[in-house]
């Protein structure tokens, strides 16, 4: 993909030598386009939207909303459905914070990320049952044991879409299919999906879907929540204060339209913009192609993990994944590893246990794996080398 003269860290030189950057789960470079998109809104047109009525507020609100309609379309969604957050976390405590699930069943999968793991944790405590769905050892879901866990007392199913650990993705479709048979609602955690994999929440029923900005191209601290707009309506609000009413009196407040309703206080408008020129971005390059381009990509990296002695990849023959390994080298930790390659040969991976600790501990890895997350930018030239210093660093520790 010829994309990487759009990304100026890549120029960067650690050492007099270039780094290869493996960590995009945690952390997707960012393209010049959203640098300036950024930019932009600090030296030209700085304001609080929907607010004051001078020409810098009406720009920053214009902007505002048409980013909010390019995100929604990036989804296949309308923009009344698309509420901006920090992030996936914020976005999945809204809505387990504005459901009503008390006496109601939630069900996830082990393989959960903490992000839509702890809110249901807590809720546990507060009179909602929570039921987890093992996944298979290749890490994928097995529709047919979710189809089992879950029952007309369940209200909510909540699942990760692609998994950060393993890179499996789930059929969203049929996912959504199982939990309105049971008249409950669908979660995605689509923080690791929308950066890889085609979306269109609309197509594939889901109630709400959560993601975030810095997975995909844009800044972090961006994010968003779509549900469907009679849930959105439906749903308390979570967090209020300012631009959440539109009166309040002694005895309360008339709540904003949404989504505004769920965006309290000022927002973060560089990164909004930001999060609309990555989304643009990507839109550009078409995300069929992203995912056919990191399906080569994953099947090379897990071709070359595949020549190393002693080294197991975590959920490796999933049938839908992204480009994406997390792996253990018996007798190494897994941070020792990580460190090495850094110091060695500036490649970057992230180490431990991806905030997913449950799941690391119920695969009997409680000092989690090393993963090495690629995307746009990568190459199948960095996935060689990358093999090849690991294979030599493995040999070391022999
Ligand atoms: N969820 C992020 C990761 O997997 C932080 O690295």
């Amino acid at each position: 993909m010829n994309v990487r003269q759009d990304f100026p860290i890549l120029e960067k030189r650690i050492n007099g030598s270039p780094i290869i950057y493996m960590d995009s789960a945690c952390m997707a470079l960012k393209p010049r386009q959203v640098v300036d998109a950024m930019n932009e809104y600090y030296t030209d047109f700085t304001a609080c939207h929907g607010r004051s009525a001078h020409a810098f507020a009406q720009e920053t609100t214009r902007r505002f909303e048409a980013a909010r309609q390019t995100v929604a379309k990036f989804i296949g969604a309308a923009s009344s459905e698309v509420v901006f957050t920090r992030n996936t976390t914020e976005a999945i405590n809204i809505v387990a914070n504005g459901l009503d699930l008390v006496g109601g069943t939630v069900v996830t999968t082990n393989l959960e990320h903490n992000s839509n793991l702890l809110p249901w944790l807590r809720l546990s405590k507060q009179g909602v049952t929570h039921k987890m769905v093992p996944v298979e050892e290749n890490g994928a879901l097995d529709l047919e044991k979710l189809a089992e866990a879950v029952d007309k007392n369940t209200r909510l199913v909540s699942l990760v879409h692609t998994s950060n650990v393993t890179g499996a993705t789930i059929d969203a479709r049929e996912a959504a299919k199982i939990a309105h048979d049971n008249d409950a609602l669908l979660l995605l955690d689509s923080a690791q999906a929308a950066p890889h994999v085609p979306i269109n929440a609309k197509k594939s029923g889901v109630d709400f879907l959560a993601f975030s900005g810095h997975k995909m191209l844009g800044p972090s601290g961006t994010g968003a929540l779509y549900g469907k707009k009679a849930l959105l309506e439906e749903l308390d609000q979570f967090i209020v204060g300012g631009s959440t009413v539109k009166d309040v009196s002694a005895d309360g407040w008339v709540p904003e339209e949404v989504p505004g309703r769920f965006e309290a206080g000022l927002q973060d408008y560089a990164g909004v913009l930001g999060f609309a020129a990555a989304a643009d971005y990507l839109t550009r390059i078409g995300m069929g192609k992203v995912r056919d381009y990191e399906k080569a990509l994953g099947a090379r990296l897990l071709e070359g993990l595949a020549g190393i002695d002693k080294l197991t990849v975590i959920g490796g023959d999933a049938p839908e994944r992204t480009a994406l390994a997390s792996f253990v080298v018996e007798g190494v930790e897994p941070h020792d590893i990580a460190m090495i390659l850094s110091e060695s040969h500036n490649i970057f991976l992230r180490s431990g246990m991806h905030c997913a600790h449950f799941y690391h501990k119920e695969v009997g890895l409680p000092k989690g794996t090393v993963r090495a997350s690629l995307y746009i930018y990568s190459t199948e030239e960095e996935i060689d080398t990358f093999v090849s210093a690991l294979s030599g660093a493995v040999n070391t520790f022999a």
